[in-house]
């Protein structure tokens, strides 16, 4: 039946879901309109959020989650469409933009996110609209084999092989020198599944962890425990690749650290002694070295690490999630020496490679390693094929190798060196100021670009060494609430973001003390910027805090001298 003109305005104004109105959505490559569609929408995306982000200089509005949480508790689908996608954009920008967090301001020094190159934003679209499935060839054909490309890369830039050895693997179908995942945690997590599996593998009378599982294999072993060590600094993925992998988190052994927050050899070396005497009962299933340890950013001493696993003949992994992309700096490179010789290497890509969420890799020195864990299906995955689902934790997953690839063409190694340069640069001024101002107390300068560092009067610093024990308490106890709540108030203002971690740092102060972490990677934050960031802490201690400490509240009977 043939539809009048005002029922067909009245059609286009009523949004129903019909036929005619979905296929508008599924872009014909073929039809010329779709640019001019293609335009249309993308312009309001780019635009709108660019003077959103100029308007907003801010990280976030100051508007309670709980408010918002309030406007969101609809469960029900809609069975009608409810609005047009020119208005779904508006409501995004408009809406939901101002109250998601501004990580791109340069104000904002509190995580490891931040700021991208604004060409993320045309390379994702262009993997989004390609819709690669990475899994198999046939989904992905050219991309998997960029993806190849793009691992030696990586490879080549931590192990340094020679030519001959990429030119056998880099297009290699039957060896692997890595694989993408969705970030750190599953890059870990796949490291330490495939340490688990080369800790228990195959034999002529068993058919390896995998197949048979856990139980199995210790009895088949004779063990009752798997573990792993690192240093309590470790990101908490180990303690989750633990759980997952059923080696149980209690088995992974925290090992203290030094005053650099770097793991204690010695200890190490002792628990290892130790564990060796229960030969007949525990395996090390591995040693972890941190590249860059998420709350401080020091870097284990990972050339020793490297020999005692060599010599004890343990799978030494680095978690270089943070560090890794260090290694393009010719200036800063020599932080991370000895990673060369870690087995397996994890690598974040919406780190400090700029990339958008969500993207991590993990590298294997042997390209044979990642046989531990290959998988295939009667569809997909056969044995000999180039498809890299094979020996991956993911199935389907996105052309994330793409945007790498690009991106190194775009900014080169000396582009990143000039980023990484910066943030460790920029950390050793702010660390310089914090140094220089009374009423900050810098608790641990940066190796990298990171840094902690507290409010804590000069004349309590002064006070603390020769303080008894009650004192020492006391001031630290005060100076955590202090801290605490000057972090929040700073972040509910909503024009800067400082974050917060709480250090054990009872050798040097007799407690776990409350410390701000500041993470320096946006390469538009500068010293007046940081400086700006102390003013304000400075102004909220004044207004707010002060007196805690010149009256006494009964909180610290120590006072200014
Ligand atoms: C050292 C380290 N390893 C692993 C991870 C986990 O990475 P993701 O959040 O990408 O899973 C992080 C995250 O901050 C990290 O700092």
């Amino acid at each position: 039946m043939i539809m009048t003109a005002k029922e067909m305005r009245a059609k286009r104004r009523k949004l129903v879901a019909d036929w005619e109105a979905l296929m508008r959505t599924f872009i014909k490559p073929e039809n010329e309109a779709t640019k001019t569609i293609l335009l249309k929408y993308m312009e309001p995306i780019l635009f709108g959020l660019h003077s959103f982000l100029n308007k907003h200089v801010g990280i976030t509005e100051e508007v309670s989650i709980k408010e918002l949480a309030d406007q969101y508790k609809n469960s029900r689908i809609n069975p009608y469409p409810e609005k047009k996608l020119a208005d779904v954009i508006t409501d995004l920008i408009e809406n939901i933009a101002p109250h998601a967090v501004n990580i791109a301001s340069p104000y904002f020094v509190g995580h490891m996110t931040s700021a991208i190159p604004f060409f993320m934003v045309h390379l994702k679209t262009i993997t989004a609209a390609l819709n690669q499935n990475v899994v198999k060839l046939e989904t992905s054909k050219v991309v998997s084999v960029v993806e190849k490309q793009v691992l030696a890369k990586i490879h080549r830039l931590i192990y340094r092989k020679d030519d001959p050895f990429y030119e056998e693997h880099i297009q290699n179908p039957d060896t692997t020198l890595g694989c993408f995942t969705d970030g750190g945690t599953l890059a870990n997590t796949t490291a330490m599944w495939v340490a688990r599996n080369a800790a228990m593998p195959k034999t002529a009378g068993f058919k390896g962890i995998e197949s048979e599982g856990l139980a199995a294999a210790y009895r088949y072993y004779g063990l009752e425990r798997c573990v792993i060590l690192v240093s309590r600094l470790g990101h908490y993925s180990l303690s989750k690749a633990c759980g997952l992998l059923g080696i149980g988190n209690e088995n992974l052994i925290p090992i203290d650290v030094d005053n650099r927050n770097k793991i204690n050899i010695k200890q190490l070396r002792q628990i290892i002694r130790q564990l060796e005497k229960e030969k007949d009962r525990t395996k090390i299933m591995a040693v972890v070295g941190i590249a860059g340890t998420t709350e401080t950013g020091n870097i284990d001493p990972l050339r020793e690490l490297a020999d005692i696993c060599a010599e004890k003949k343990i799978h030494y992994h680095v978690d270089a999630a943070w560090g890794g992309p260090t290694l393009m700096s010719d200036k800063y490179a020599h932080l991370l020496d000895g990673i060369k010789y870690a087995d397996s290497v994890t690598i974040d890509g919406h780190k400090q490679f700029y990339m958008p969420m969500t993207c991590g890799m993990v590298y294997f020195k042997d390209p044979h390693r990642m046989d531990h864990i290959a998988y295939h299906a009667r569809y997909v995955n056969r044995p000999g094929s180039v498809d890299l689902g094979i020996k991956s934790l993911s199935g389907s997953r996105e052309a994330n190798s793409l945007i790498l690839d690009s991106t190194l063409k775009i900014m080169g190694s000396k582009g990143f060196a000039l980023l990484i340069n910066h943030g460790i640069e920029t950390a050793r001024e702010f660390a310089k100021e914090i140094k220089k101002r009374p009423l900050f107390q810098l608790i641990s300068p940066p190796e990298l670009n990171i840094l902690t560092y507290r409010i804590c009067p000069e004349y309590l610093q002064k006070q603390f060494p020769a303080a008894n024990q009650a004192e020492k308490n006391e001031i630290n106890e005060t100076m955590n609430y202090i801290n605490q709540n000057i972090q929040r108030c700073q972040r509910e203002a909503g024009k800067s973001f400082v974050s917060r971690t709480t250090l054990q740092l009872k050798r040097l102060f007799n407690r776990d003390i409350v410390v701000f972490r500041c993470v320096i990677m946006n390469p538009m934050t500068d010293k007046k910027i940081l400086n700006d960031i102390l003013d304000e802490q400075e102004e909220i201690f004044n207004y707010h805090f002060q007196d805690i400490l010149l009256m006494g509240s009964g909180r610290l009977k120590l006072t200014a001298k």
